[in-house]
C-alpha cells in the first residue's frame, strides 16, 4: 500500500472534463483589434512584418470593422497613418486626417462595436518623437495642449474611448479638462498608464514610420525592470480621472498585470504588440511552434495575469474561433 497522492490527471483526462474546470476564458467582446488607417480608397497596403496586418483606406477599414463586429469583437482601436509629417505633429489632430474620417464613418456604418482612438503625437511628427522637441528632449508640458487637441477631434468625431499612449506626465488630467469642456463628458480615457520603452514595438514603427530619427523613448516610456513604478503610474492615471488603464506589452509583463490588477479597481487592458505578434508569426513560418496554439495560450495568459480586456492582432482570428 502505497502512501497516498494527489491525482491531478482525473480532471484531465477529456475535453469535456477539462472544459468544465477550466479557469480562465477569453471572449470576443473582451478583444480589441489594432487597425491601421490611411488616405486613399480601395488601398490595402500590407505590413511586411505583421502577417495579416494592413494599412488599409477608410472604405475598407469600415468592411474590416463590420466584419470585425460581426464576430463580436468589442472593440477597434484606430492608429492614422498620414500622408504627411511635420515638427509639431498637426497631423493628429486635423478634422480630415485618416482617423476621424473613419471614426465618422465606423460610427454611421457599423453600430454595435466601440470605437477607440490611440492619440499620440509620433506617427504624425517628422522626428518620429511622441511629443514636440525642445533641442533633444521631448517637451512635456507644451506636448499636453496638442494631445488634448488630438483627442477632442476624435470625440468629436464620434470616438467612445480616448487612449493616450504618448507616456507625458499629467496627460490624463488635461486630457479629461479639454474633453469636458467641449462637452464629451462620456468619451471615456484609457491610458497607456504602463508602458514600456520596449524591443518589442518594432513592427509597429515600421507600419507607421514612426521610429525616432535620433535618440529613443526610454526618457518618457518606463525602465523594464521597474514593476513598483508601474504602480504608481497607474493609481496617478487613476486619480486624474482614467476609467481604464492598460499595461503595454503583454507577455514579458505578466507580473505586472498582475500587481496593477491587485492596487487598482478599474479595469485592466493589456496590449500584446506589434513584436510579440511577430515574433510568433516568424517563428510558425520556419515550422517551430503551432501558430493557433500559441495564439490561444498566450492571450488566456494575459487574462490568467489578471487583465479583463485584450489589445491583440489576434483578435479577428481569435474571434473567428481560428483553431
Ligand atoms: C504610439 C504607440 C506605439 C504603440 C502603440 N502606440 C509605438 C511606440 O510607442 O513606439 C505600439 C504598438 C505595437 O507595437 O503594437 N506611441
Amino acid at each position: 500500500m502505497t502512501a497516498p497522492f494527489h491525482r491531478g490527471r482525473r480532471l484531465r483526462q477529456s475535453a469535456a472534463m477539462r472544459g468544465l474546470v477550466r479557469e480562465t476564458h477569453l471572449s470576443p467582446s473582451q478583444l480589441v483589434a489594432p487597425l491601421f488607417v490611411r488616405s486613399g480608397t480601395n488601398v490595402r497596403e500590407p505590413i511586411t512584418s505583421m502577417p495579416g496586418q494592413d494599412r488599409l483606406s477608410v472604405d475598407l477599414i469600415v468592411e474590416e470593422a463590420k466584419h470585425l463586429a460581426s464576430v463580436g469583437v468589442g472593440a477597434v482601436l484606430l492608429f492614422g497613418i498620414p500622408d504627411t509629417k511635420d515638427d509639431t505633429g498637426t497631423g493628429a489632430w486635423a478634422e480630415d486626417g485618416p482617423v476621424p474620417t473613419a471614426i465618422r464613418a465606423i460610427r454611421r456604418e457599423v453600430p454595435g462595436i466601440s470605437i477607440w482612438a490611440d492619440v499620440c503625437l509620433c506617427e504624425y511628427t517628422s522626428h518620429g518623437h511622441c511629443g514636440v522637441l525642445c533641442g533633444d528632449t521631448v517637451d512635456n508640458d507644451t506636448t499636453l495642449p496638442l494631445l488634448a487637441k488630438a483627442a477632442v477631434a476624435y470625440a468629436r468625431a464620434g470616438a467612445d474611448v480616448i487612449a493616450p499612449s504618448d507616456m507625458m506626465d499629467g496627460r490624463v488630467a488635461h486630457l479629461r479638462g479639454a474633453l469636458d469642456e467641449e462637452g464629451f463628458v462620456d468619451a471615456a480615457i484609457v491610458s497607456y498608464a504602463v508602458k514600456y520603452a520596449s524591443a518589442f514595438y518594432g513592427p509597429f514603427r515600421e507600419a507607421a514610420g514612426s521610429t525616432p530619427q535620433k535618440g529613443d523613448r526610454r526618457g518618457y516610456q518606463m525602465d523594464p525592470p521597474n514593476v513598483r513604478e508601474a504602480l504608481r503610474e497607474a493609481r496617478a492615471d487613476v486619480a486624474e480621472g482614467a476609467d481604464m488603464v492598460m499595461v503595454k506589452p503583454g507577455l514579458p509583463y505578466l507580473d505586472v498585470i498582475r500587481a496593477v490588477r491587485e492596487h487598482v479597481d478599474v479595469p485592466i487592458v493589456a496590449y500584446q504588440v506589434s513584436g510579440e505578434y511577430a515574433m510568433l508569426h516568424a517563428a510558425a513560418e520556419r515550422g517551430w511552434i503551432d501558430l493557433p496554439r500559441a495564439m490561444h495560450e498566450t492571450t488566456t495568459a494575459l487574462r490568467r495575469a489578471g487583465a479583463d480586456i485584450l489589445i491583440t492582432y489576434f483578435a479577428r482570428a481569435l474571434a473567428e474561433g481560428r483553431s
